[in-house]
């Protein structure tokens, strides 16, 4: 809690720097962020501060964006009940549920303030994992590890698996995320969808652990995180993209899973972030926000990334360290599936290319298909430290 009182210190003064912004910006941002807030059926205020407002879900601020004229709110979606996963003796599932739901009708919205405007318009956008074929550095200082399924010849409808939860530190600047991404097209008009756990002081406004999301329909011309834009339609009572992880693994155990599934209902073609098992259906986004991710995606990707700071310096990845073969040593993602158009799910070839930034700071350890409960299985992370070296 200190650390957190801290934090807020800090963000104070860094506030007032940031802060300064010109008459239009800030009529902008404050008409935005009127858009993005809505007469609330009720309110409430969250262990960890966070203000979530119960709003009616069909006036919901996701269906105001322009390309959702007429689309209907759908509440559940039609994918495959996916088979309950047994985890390993040491590992126990994140746990969600513990706020109390929105009211029937309605669904939790993060209020969106107008310094959380202000404060995130410094946030770099998603890197792609596309950038690695023409030869792109990463973009704003941002290093990735993953594997990536780019066989484009297997359209992939959906893609999930099991990534252990730390909560390392980072500096008010930097951020370290853990996600799956689905994405297709040309740089220019990619369209992606990005999902997993992060700690993230210029996201967030805290240090905490905890679900994010991000989209760009159009090559980064739209989208955002969370649900700091209008697209992601909210269906569950209780999980927000934003939702804090509880517990945190520690190393050499106990260790605690989020599963995560970001997948197409072909029958509408929305897109549907997943999460838990079995699996709860936080919302979606709509197909017509996607100019390339219509009917299925030519990638999905699994793995990491982190921001450094202004001076060079990278945060934690994972839990702080190297790639390891023990599972409770090193963060890992396990049974990475994708699925086909039949909902059915696969574990990816064997030999998936292994994309590094930068080796010094973190790594992946692809330990490739194992038995039960692992499935397809890698680990990776690192301490971070100096990176441009
Ligand atoms: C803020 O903007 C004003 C006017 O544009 C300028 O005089 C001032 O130096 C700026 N302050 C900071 C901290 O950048
Ligand atoms: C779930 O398990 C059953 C029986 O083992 C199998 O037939 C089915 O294909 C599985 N479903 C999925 C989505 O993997
Ligand atoms: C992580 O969690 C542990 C145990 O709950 C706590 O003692 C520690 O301060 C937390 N660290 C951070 C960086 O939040
Ligand atoms: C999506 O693509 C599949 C395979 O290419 C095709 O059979 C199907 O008709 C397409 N669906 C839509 C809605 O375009």
């Amino acid at each position: 809690m200190k650390l957190l009182q801290l934090m807020f210190v800090f963000f104070g003064v860094s506030l007032c720097e940031v802060g300064n912004i010109s008459e239009d910006v800030d009529l902008k941002l404050e008409r935005q962020v009127k858009m993005m807030n809505r007469p609330p059926v009720k309110t409430f205020v969250t262990e960890e501060g966070d203000i979530i407002d119960c709003i009616d879900i069909d006036k919901q601020p996701a269906i105001d964006h322009p390309l959702l004229k007429n689309h209907k709110i759908q509440r559940k979606p039609k994918l495959p009940l996916s088979n309950f996963s047994k985890t390993s003796s040491a590992t126990k599932y994140v746990q969600f549920r513990s706020r109390k739901p929105c009211p029937i009708g309605t669904v939790p919205i993060q209020r969106i303030k107008k310094e959380d405007m202000i404060r995130t318009r410094s946030l770099p956008k998603m890197p792609s994992v596309n950038m690695v074929e023409i030869g792109d550095a990463p973009p704003s200082g941002q290093h990735r590890v993953f594997l990536s399924h780019d066989h484009t010849y297997l359209i992939k409808y959906g893609a999930s698996g099991y990534i252990s939860i730390y909560n390392i530190s980072t500096a008010l600047d930097q951020f370290s995320s853990h996600n799956i991404w689905i994405e297709t097209g040309p740089p220019d008009h990619i369209s992606m969808i990005v999902a997993g756990w992060r700690v993230d002081p210029l996201l967030n406004a805290d240090g905490l652990t905890r679900l994010f999301t991000y989209w760009t329909g159009d090559g980064f011309r739209d989208g955002c995180y969370n649900t700091f834009c209008q697209g992601f339609v909210q269906v569950d009572r209780v999980i927000t993209p934003n939702y804090p992880l509880t517990p945190v693994s520690t190393y050499g155990g106990p260790i605690y899973e989020l599963k995560i599934e970001v997948s197409q209902d072909i029958a509408t073609g929305n897109w549907w972030l997943r999460v838990h098992d079995p699996p709860i259906n936080v919302g979606y986004w709509s197909k017509e926000l996607f100019v390339n991710l219509r009917n299925g995606s030519l990638h999905a990707a699994w793995g990491g990334v982190a921001k450094e700071s202004a001076y060079g310096y990278c945060p934690p990845m994972g839990n702080g360290h190297m790639p390891d073969v023990y599972t409770d040593k090193a963060a890992y993602f396990r049974k990475v599936q994708w699925m086909n158009a039949n909902g059915e799910s696969f574990h990816p070839y064997k030999n998936l290319p292994k994309v590094v930034d930068t080796p010094t700071c973190y790594n992946l350890l692809n330990l490739k298909l194992m038995r039960d409960p692992w499935g397809y299985l890698f680990t990776f992370g690192g301490p971070g430290g100096y990176c441009r070296a």
